[in-house]
């Protein structure tokens, strides 16, 4: 891929149309933290998330393994502000999440890759990608000149399209790697990217992330069974029964 997304992105238009980061300029302060965090499902039957506290330094890449059921979706939509902690608190560069207006974070500042995809299955793959889009301030055709080379970057330049019926499970989810890069997040939160994908496809996704990272600062959390992903991260935090049970560099 990739001279052309970080030429984009190098060349692209300041599109935010949220607020500034709350705090943002801080320094040294984590990107997002987890503060003991804890979450419950089913009237507290089933504690998918007890007591975690995670920071995630701006530009880190973070690989968050454990087996089936240990938490780490639930940990990954309370760190984008998708779900709300029982206890504990979600800080965005020193903010509480529970006093700001996290839709407009969302929306601009984090990108997400859902373990299920997500994809709208009535728009086609180029306009999933160029779903974020509409907020900013680009224009159509930019959109569209940006949401293709998204898809070029994970090897879909021919299936821009195909609906998400079209595709194959691997082929999904690389629109989804797609979409959730097309605002310019600071902060991408996948779950399991690369779970659909054959060697060749996750390792392309996996260069392309690597790419803007180290093009643009992105910072990374990733949930994965796969070590190949694990291996390249800068921290492997283990969760087991919804506690952090080891973490490693
Ligand atoms: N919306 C929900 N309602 C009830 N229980 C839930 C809900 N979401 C998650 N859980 C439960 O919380 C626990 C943690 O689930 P979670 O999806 O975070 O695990 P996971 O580590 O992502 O698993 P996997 O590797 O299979 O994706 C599980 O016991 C799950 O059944
Ligand atoms: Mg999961």
């Amino acid at each position: 891929m990739s001279a052309s997304i970080l030429s984009l992105a190098r060349s692209a238009p300041t599109a935010r149309t949220a607020p500034a980061a709350p705090g943002a300029g801080a320094g040294t302060q984590p990107l997002v933290a987890a503060e003991r965090v804890s979450r419950r499902f089913e009237s507290g039957r089933v504690a998918a998330v007890v007591d975690v506290s995670l920071a995630l330094a701006p530009g880190e890449y973070v690989a968050l393994t454990g087996p089936s059921g240990c938490g780490k979706s639930t940990l990954l939509h309370l760190l984008g502000t998708l779900e709300r902690p029982d206890s504990g608190a979600v800080r965005y560069r020193g903010t509480d999440c529970a006093g700001t207006d996290a839709a407009a974070l969302r929306a601009t500042r984090i990108g997400f890759v859902f373990q299920a995809c997500h994809l709208i299955p009535t728009l086609s793959a180029v306009d999933n990608v160029e779903l974020p889009m509409l907020e900013t301030r680009w224009r159509a055709a930019e959109r569209r000149r940006r949401a293709l080379a998204l898809l070029d970057a994970v090897g879909l330049a021919d299936r821009g399209a195909h609906r998400p019926s079209q595709l194959s499970g691997g082929q999904r989810q690389r629109v989804a790697i797609a979409r959730a890069l097309a605002n310019e997040p600071e902060l991408v939160i996948a779950d399991e990217p690369t779970g659909n994908l054959d060697s060749a496809n996750a390792a392309r996704c996996l260069a392309l992330l690597a790419d803007l990272r180290r093009a643009r600062g992105l910072t990374l959390i990733v949930a994965t069974h796969d070590a190949a992903v694990a291996a390249g991260a800068d921290r492997i935090v283990r969760l087991r029964d919804g506690r952090i049970e080891n973490e490693r560099a």
